[in-house]
């Protein structure tokens, strides 16, 4: 079921807040799926590029997305994973969201990611030097190798965001998930192979398949509580 209704007018296309905000009251943490109903391969390509797309600070994409489907290697974490309920094998698809590790202004995964850019050779110093000042004293991320990799599991979260609610808009569920021995699925997933962990480590993971049952109610503060105006 497609929640959205595109409106192709002039190549413009339009949605109006309402089915946005349809979208928003459908996506639910969803904890049963249906082992039945698969997502297509185009749906989840779909997914993929909106995750892909997202922002990330000084546009660092400092991030991978695993779609792990391998049963052995999903029963290997699941011991270690319990924020995923249910069976490892009913939800339709597994990402595991990876973050950088290491990326430091002056690293060579930082002047690569500037490259794309085209920037002159003085821009790139320019950049840099821009960079290092911002890590350094700005958001001071260099301070461990932990709020270094903090901040780039931050951006992966914005991806994670933009995953779940475009799959809602075509009527796919998901649930975030945090809750893992994060220590065990690193040393897991590396172990299998699946990346390099001086490289990378496991920021969060999120599952996508098709609601089983209802969910219930969405709990949410009242908009006073959480949003306040300073004019
Ligand atoms: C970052 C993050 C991690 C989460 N981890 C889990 C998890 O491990 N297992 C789970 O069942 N739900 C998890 N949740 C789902 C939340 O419990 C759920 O989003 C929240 O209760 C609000 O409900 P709603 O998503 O249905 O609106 C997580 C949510 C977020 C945003």
């Amino acid at each position: 079921m497609h929640l959205i209704k595109l409106n192709n007018r002039e190549d413009i296309m339009t949605i109006s807040k309402q089915d946005v905000l349809e979208a928003f009251k459908f996506r639910s943490a969803c904890r049963y799926y249906d082992p039945a109903k698969k997502i297509s391969k185009a749906d989840m390509d779909y997914i993929l590029e909106l995750a892909r797309l997202s922002p990330s600070s000084v546009g660092s994409e400092p991030w991978k997305f695993v779609v792990l489907q391998n049963p052995v290697i999903r029963e290997k974490i699941k011991p270690v994973t319990w924020g995923i309920k249910h069976p490892m094998d009913e939800m339709s698809h597994l990402v595991v969201i990876l973050a950088k590790k290491n990326a430091r202004y002056d690293s060579d995964f930082f002047r690569t990611s500037l490259e794309k850019r085209g920037l002159t050779p003085e821009q790139m110093e320019a950049t840099l030097a821009r960079y290092k000042s911002f890590q350094t004293d700005d958001i001071k991320v260099l301070e461990s190798d932990r709020a270094l990799f903090d901040w780039c599991s931050k951006q992966t979260y914005i991806a994670l965001a933009n995953m779940m609610t475009g799959a809602a808009m075509i009527g796919i569920d998901s649930c975030p998930i945090e809750g893992f021995n994060y220590a065990e699925v690193n040393r897991i997933l590396a172990e299998e192979g699946l990346f390099d962990a001086d490289e990378y480590g496991v920021s969060c993971m999120v599952t996508f398949g098709y609601r089983a049952r209802e969910i219930t109610k969405k709990y949410r503060k009242p908009a006073e509580d959480v949003i306040e105006w300073i004019e």
